[in-house]
Formats: C-alpha cells, sequence, structure tokens
C-alpha cells in the first residue's frame, strides 16, 4: 500500500506512524485509518520492530478527531460503520504484541483522544490539549470513549469532560492520569525518542505478556486475572532472554534481549 495521508518510518528498532494530515488537524478519515491499520500490520509482522510511536503532522494537533465535515447527512447505519473503524483501530492499537506510544504534539480531541487512550502510553507536549468534545456537536464519543477514559480517570472525572465537552491542557491531563507525562516542546521529539529506545531495549515477551496482562486484567475478577498472571509468569521464565537478563544482572552488564 502506498502512503498518502500517513507517514511511516523506521530506525532504531522504533516504528513511526505519523497522521499527515495538518490542513485538517489530522483528522482520521476512513483513508487515514486504513492507513494506520496497515502500518501497525506491517510493524506487528516485523520482528525488527520492537516498539512503535503514533504522533501527528505539524505543530498544532495530533488529531482533531473523527473527520467531521463527512458527518453531514450521516444516517444511523453510517455513524455505526464509523464507531467500527473507530474501534477497529483503537483495539489494533490496544492489542498489538508491542508497546505503543502516543506522542501527542497538540489537539488531542474527540476520536484522536480516544486513539491516543489506546496507546500504552501518551506523553504530550505541554502545549498539547485534549478533550472528548463531541458534546459540543452533538454527539457522543463512539470510539470508546466514554469506556477507556472512564477506567483512566475514573466515573466522576469522566463524566465532567464528556458532560462539558471541555477541553484541558496537558499538565491538568498529566494530573487526572490521562497522559503519562508532560514535556516542553523543544524537548518533546528526544523525549519521545529517549523513552522509545527505552522500552526497544527491554525484552519483548516480558513487554508483551505484561501489556497483555494489563489490559485483560481490567475487565475480569482478580481472582481470575491473577491466575492469568501466573500463566503468564510460568511463559516469560521460560524465554532464553530471562536467563540473559539473569546473567546481565550477574555480571554487571546491560541485557541483550533477542525476544526468544
Ligand atoms: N474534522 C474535519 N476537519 C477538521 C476537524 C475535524 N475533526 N477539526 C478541525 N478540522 C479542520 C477545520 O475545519 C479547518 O479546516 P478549513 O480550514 O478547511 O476550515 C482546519 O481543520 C483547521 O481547524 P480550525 O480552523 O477550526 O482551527 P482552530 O485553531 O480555529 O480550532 C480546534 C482548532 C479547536 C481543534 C477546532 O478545529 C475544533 O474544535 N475541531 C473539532 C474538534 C472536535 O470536536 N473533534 C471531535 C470530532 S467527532 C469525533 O471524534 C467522534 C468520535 O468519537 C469518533
Amino acid at each position: 500500500m502506498e502512503f498518502k495521508l500517513v507517514i511511516y518510518e523506521k530506525s532504531e528498532r522504533i516504528a513511526t506512524i505519523t497522521l499527515n494530515r495538518p490542513e485538517a488537524l489530522n483528522a482520521f478519515s476512513k483513508e487515514v485509518v486504513e492507513e494506520v491499520l496497515h502500518a501497525l500490520d506491517d510493524a506487528k509482522n516485523d520482528e525488527n520492530v520492537r516498539v512503535v510511536v503514533l504522533t501527528g503532522a505539524g505543530q498544532k494537533a495530533f488529531s482533531a478527531g473523527a473527520d467531521i465535515k463527512a458527518m453531514i447527512g450521516m444516517n444511523a447505519l453510517k455513524a455505526r460503520e464509523l464507531s467500527l473503524m473507530g474501534e477497529k483501530l483503537c483495539l489494533a492499537l490496544e492489542n498489538l504484541e508491542k508497546p505503543v506510544i502516543a506522542a501527542l504534539n497538540g489537539y488531542a480531541l474527540g476520536g484522536g483522544l480516544e486513539v491516543a487512550m489506546s496507546c500504552d502510553l501518551r506523553i504530550a507536549s505541554e502545549n498539547s490539549r485534549m478533550g472528548q468534545t463531541e458534546i459540543n456537536i452533538g454527539l457522543i464519543p463512539g470510539w470508546g470513549g466514554t469506556q477507556r477514559l472512564t477506567r483512566l480517570v475514573g466515573r466522576g472525572k469522566a463524566k465532567e469532560l464528556v458532560l462539558t465537552g471541555k477541553i484541558i491542557d496537558a499538565k491538568v491531563a498529566e494530573q487526572l492520569g490521562i497522559v503519562n507525562m508532560t514535556v516542553p516542546a523543544d524537548k518533546f521529539t528526544e523525549t519521545v525518542r529517549q523513552l522509545a529506545l527505552e522500552l526497544a531495549a527491554k525484552a519483548p515477551v516480558a513487554l508483551r505478556v505484561s501489556k497483555a496482562l494489563i489490559n485483560k486484567g481490567a475487565d475480569i475478577s482478580l481472582d481470575s486475572a491473577l491466575a492469568l498472571e501466573r500463566e503468564g509468569f510460568g511463559v516469560v521464565a521460560s524465554t532464553e532472554d530471562l536467563q540473559e537478563g539473569v546473567r546481565a544482572f550477574s555480571e554487571k552488564r546491560k541485557p541483550v534481549f533477542k525476544g526468544k
């Protein structure tokens, strides 16, 4: 597939997907979603890729959400398709067996925030701003925002954000736990790279199992989740990478993990 609305680059074991529709503040059209899914598929299958970064082109936005202009005259069936399309993208990010960092370089609104919340870590430039703004156009979040935001910040704050549609700045988002860290704009790109490199150096199987356990465990009973963790612990313990990590610790050197 030829990428037209997304820039897809790979270096230093990091795959970077840049939403590239800055004139529309990187709003997600059907074509943008298809290209991101294609890039994720490549990242999934490329053994050299250890971590994925999702970001937006331009200075102004990560993404201003679903394409509002495509909603003119939208009927219930089309709206359901739009919801399914976003769900598919969010689940692809959430279920990718590699860590995904959302690098929020500007507005993350509506579907933009929902996509970011489906990533594993969110790092925000201090001039970025976020919100579930759908209510302002008479809509509701349709790509998981009512659910993932509630899981991140609790019901009270989720209701405040979804019902008012207000836009908050990155520092407030950090205090609420929506973003993991806020970074000055001039240090943003390098900080994202360093975080991605840090994750790329970890043991891939341990990353994969940790991610899956945290995602799946949140929705089931503690008893069942602990049983899953126990089994996952066994799987990770059987990897060559654990033996490498243990040896490296004893030899006082950095481990070199192979994902085996
Ligand atoms: N869809 C389509 N185009 C969008 C867009 C969107 N979500 N957001 C911005 N744009 C376009 C604008 O229409 C404008 O294009 P034109 O120059 O052709 O008019 C361009 O991007 C720049 O935007 P603005 O001129 O509005 O820039 P601004 O600095 O004045 O305002 C903003 C920035 C506050 C982010 C404002 O653009 C805005 O409120 N955007 C909409 C955000 C929003 O409500 N998103 C939710 C979408 S619904 C959704 O996502 C549903 C879901 O759950 C899946």
